[in-house]
């Protein structure tokens, strides 16, 4: 995971811009930060361990750098494990995302070369690779990055800062790094580089994408080359149309509930999808002989919950299975597999490895997608955006529903229903528009205030509901970190009942569909021992101890409804009990490692 960002201009100070980049970027990891820049010739480093919201930086001089926000992977938290890593002479930095496997009998060979290691990182073998190879061995920096980028095995992007040229050298192979522009004569020119466009974007929307096996040296104009045997690759320049406000907190005290409210955009925006090209995947998916959609933690759960949309409105079967499983399933690949892979960053390690499993079987890919222009879109055979707009807390509220749109959109194509569903949806979306007031809001705070000091809180569902009831203890996990587990409602019995007692609170998914009857049992029996119930449900019931109304009638497409006030519910649950909602702890926005 983590963040690089980098700058480069003629006259500007680089710190500003880069402490701004990594405030952007801080939703990728939050353990640590650092900057370097180059003044007077020299290096400048600095470092600290925490948020970098919540320090105060004192400015470097410079007008180009390289900085980077850490999530831990290889080394403490620590400040002599942040990034940069320097080489033993002071003249290269270096800010790395990605885990370098065999980064161990790399140190030992630069340990046996005389290399003084300062951190515990795999990061740092690559500063002193790169001095071993550019002073000892005389390799210009261009052919250093790309024997380092040969050597170093996994997936990694790295960047280089050369205090002696001027100049810096980024490398790509597995994660993500873009390029940004702004102003068009050299002396104005000012060019950017990072993990993810939200953190140049108050300068500049447009870019150049770096493709996988491409480096970059960044000295004036970027200048794209091949990693393999350093040719230049032409590179167009590619207008975001996303707005910088939409990657901007307003006026809501957090990420997490601005991006759940915008729910009440983001679903009519995800519907609005090309019919054409959804009736050309329905007929790939009909046609296919073995479908799966694969995705991690909550996309994993849209995987899910596709299934029981393919099921109730299609009557096709799909199977789902987490990215992080899939290689298990590389036996049942053959050419005519479809492969449907769901992701927000679209950058998520695990899903990327299981796409080129697909691809090495011949399996065509389709992607379900937030992030423009992440690796996703650039390995699949088609992509469908699902438009959300930046989703900044590590929490991922407004992409899942719009995942889930995209879904059913695909389930409704492949019943030959398309109009049906684009007609259903754009309903919901004025459902959830409508839910979603100030005064359905100050309910479920008052819920959660009601069980913000439980141990445990349990979520059942059936149906369709029930990939839902996982993914609501997702949500309560990760922001408030109480304990959540999320059941079948059939299942309890069969087990976990045994953890019920007096007062646990236990959430029963509720809505107008075949299983409603069984699932309001599921909440008796519960209730019986103790339980303290909340539905979240079209109408109230005696066994409810706290009711959460949600619009009747939408069959299927519950699912969504119900899981936007399970999202208000982990939000006042983390914000009681006074958790970092947005930047939640050990997590990262996008996973960028195995
Ligand atoms: C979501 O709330 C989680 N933070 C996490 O499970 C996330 O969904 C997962 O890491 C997959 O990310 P992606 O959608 O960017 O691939
Ligand atoms: N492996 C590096 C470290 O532990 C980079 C981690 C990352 O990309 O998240 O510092």
């Amino acid at each position: 995971m983590c963040g690089i960002a980098g700058y480069w201009s003629f006259g500007n100070e680089a710190f500003p811009i880069l402490l701004k980049a990594l405030e952007n970027l801080e939703y990728r990891g939050y353990d640590s930060f650092g900057f370097a820049t180059i003044s007077d010739g020299k290096l400048v480093i600095r470092k600290a361990v925490g948020r970098i919201s919540n320090s105060r930086c004192d400015l470097i001089e410079g007008r180009m750098g390289i900085a980077h926000t850490r999530w831990a992977t290889h080394g403490g938290v620590s400040e002599r494990n942040s990034h940069p890593h320097r080489d033993c002479t002071n003249r290269f930095a270096v800010a790395h995302n990605g885990i370098i496997e065999n980064y161990q009998e790399l140190r030992n060979y630069l340990i046996s070369e005389g290399h003084n290691f300062l951190s515990e990182t795999d990061t740092e073998v690559i500063s002193h690779l790169i001095e071993q190879m550019v002073i000892k061995d005389g390799r210009n920096l261009k052919k250093a990055v790309m024997d380092v980028s040969d050597k170093i095995e996994g997936r990694n992007a790295f960047i280089v800062l050369d205090a002696f040229n001027n100049e810096m050298i980024a490398s790509r192979k597995g994660s993500p790094l873009i390029v940004g522009i702004k102003g068009s004569s050299d002396e104005e020119k000012e060019v950017f580089i990072a993990s993810d466009i939200p953190a140049f974007l108050e300068h500049t929307n447009k870019v150049m994408y770096i493709d996988d096996g491409e480096g970059v040296i960044i000295n004036g104009s970027p200048l794209f080359f091949r990693l393999s045997d350093g040719l230049p690759v032409d590179k167009r320049l590619i207008t975001i149309d996303w707005s910088p406000g939409q990657a901007e907190k307003g006026d809501y005290d957090h990420y997490m509930l601005k991006e759940i409210m915008e729910q009440k955009e983001s679903i009519r925006r995800a519907a609005n999808q090309n019919p054409e090209e959804l009736m050309k995947v329905a007929q790939m998916i009909n046609e296919a002989k073995g479908v799966f959609f694969i995705g991690c933690g909550t996309a994993a759960k849209v995987c899910q919950s596709a299934e029981y949309f393919f099921s109730e409105i299609a009557g096709r079967h799909v199977n789902f299975v987490p990215a992080s499983e899939f290689d298990n399933y590389r036996h049942f690949l053959i050419p005519k597999t479809l492969v449907i892979a769901v992701s927000q960053s679209g950058e998520t390690a695990d899903v990327l490895e299981a796409i080129s499993i697909a691809r090495e079987k011949g399996s065509k890919v389709i992607s379900i997608v937030n992030s423009i222009g992440s690796s996703m879109t650039r390995v699949s055979d088609y992509t469908f955006m699902i438009n959300a707009g930046p989703e900044k807390a590590v929490a991922s509220t407004k992409a899942t529903t719009s995942q889930m749109t995209v879904a059913l959109l695909l389930a409704y194509a492949c019943a030959g229903k398309l109009k049906e569903g684009m007609r259903n949806l754009v309903s919901l979306a004025g459902e959830v528009n409508d839910m979603l007031n100030p005064r359905y809001i100050e309910h479920i705070r008052y819920v959660a205030e009601n069980i913000s000091d439980s141990r445990s809180i349990f979520i059942i569902g059936r149906g369709v509901n029930y990939p839902i009831a996982l993914e609501s203890a997702i949500k309560v996990m990760e922001v408030s970190y109480i304990h959540a587990q999320g059941f079948a409602g059939g299942e309890l019995k069969h087990g976990p009942i045994a953890l019920i007692e007096k007062g646990t609170p236990v959430i029963a998914l509720v809505a107008d569909d075949d299983v409603r009857e069984e699932i309001l049992s599921n909440a008796i029996e519960v209730k019986s021992r103790g339980a303290f119930v909340i539905g979240i449900s079209p109408e109230n019931n005696e066994v409810f101890d706290l009711w959460i109304r949600t619009p009747p009638s939408l069959g299927v497409l519950s699912s969504i409804i119900n899981l936007i006030p399970v999202q208000l519910l982990a939000y006042y649950l983390g914000i009681i009990n006074n958790r970092n909602v947005d930047m939640p702890r050990n997590l990262a926005k996008a996973v960028t490692v195995l």
